[in-house]
């Protein structure tokens, strides 16, 4: 370890939280863009979901790969979390980072677990209920079989958005999740060592764009539901 507590793993390690989060940004945005047509057009989600859904590709290789991404970016943010705490502790007796630092840089924790607790309901409304009607109740021959109805997508969406309290937490969520990307689409570029007198300030201005729009464009999502069924 160098004299500032820095080390090459260490420095690895952030980088690879930043590609990881990179990663979590492109799924992001593509999951914002299908389920934009959600409130656009029911045929298109319906076709663009039942793809997504029932593609090898997609399913037995994009997905497992998604879900690595997710687990990987939440236990190495715990794990630089709690290896800073302990650099802070043996260093400062007190830690005024306020003075230099924006609420969001020093909360990516808490932004980030809340984030997660949103991903565990998501999961169980969405995810799980997909996985029980593909693999466990309808069987293997459910997943090939051509019969199926490829037109269930928008209404169980909608359904989902019926209960205010699930619309209520899913907002909730994506203001958090607005909070951490604030800080983390910048960080993630400083990160893998990303500095240029030009092109970091329009990065830092695109960041604050992109974790404005892609959530409150979810927040619109839940409320359009809701209201519209
Ligand atoms: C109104 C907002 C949202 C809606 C309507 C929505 C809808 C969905 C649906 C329908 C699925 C099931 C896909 C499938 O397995 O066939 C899903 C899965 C998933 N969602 Fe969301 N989602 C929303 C917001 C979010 C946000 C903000 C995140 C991340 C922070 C997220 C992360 C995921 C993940 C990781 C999966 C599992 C991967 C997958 O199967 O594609 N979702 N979502």
């Amino acid at each position: 370890m160098s004299e500032y507590g820095i080390t090459k793993s260490s420095v690895g390690r952030k980088i690879l939280m930043a590609l990881s989060g990179f990663f979590l940004l492109v799924f992001l945005l593509q999951h914002f863009a299908i389920n934009m047509l959600s409130v656009i057009s029911d045929d298109a989600f319906n076709t663009v979901s039942d793809f997504m859904g029932y593609n090898p590709l997609v399913q037995f290789a994009l997905q497992p790969v998604l879900i690595f991404g997710v687990i990987f970016h939440l236990a190495m943010g715990m794990y630089l979390e709690f290896q800073n705490t302990k650099a802070r502790n043996k260093k400062y007796a007190k830690n005024n980072g306020a003075a230099n630092s924006s609420w969001m840089s020093r909360n990516m924790i808490i932004t980030g677990v809340m984030v997660l607790l949103f991903l565990g309901l998501h999961f169980y409304d969405f995810w799980w209920h997909e996985i029980t009607e593909k693999y466990l109740e309808g069987g293997a021959e459910s997943f090939t079989g051509s019969g199926r109805d490829t037109t269930r997508y928008s209404h169980e969406l909608q359904e989902k958005f019926v209960d205010i309290w699930r619309v209520i937490i899913y907002c909730l969520s994506f203001v958090f999740l607005s909070l951490h990307l604030l800080h983390g689409f910048q960080s993630a570029f400083q990160s893998v060592g990303f500095r240029h007198s030009k092109y970091t300030p329009l990065i830092k201005k695109l960041g604050t764009a992109y974790a404005i729009i892609i959530p409150a464009g979810f927040i619109f999502i839940a409320l359009f539901h809701h209201f519209n069924h």
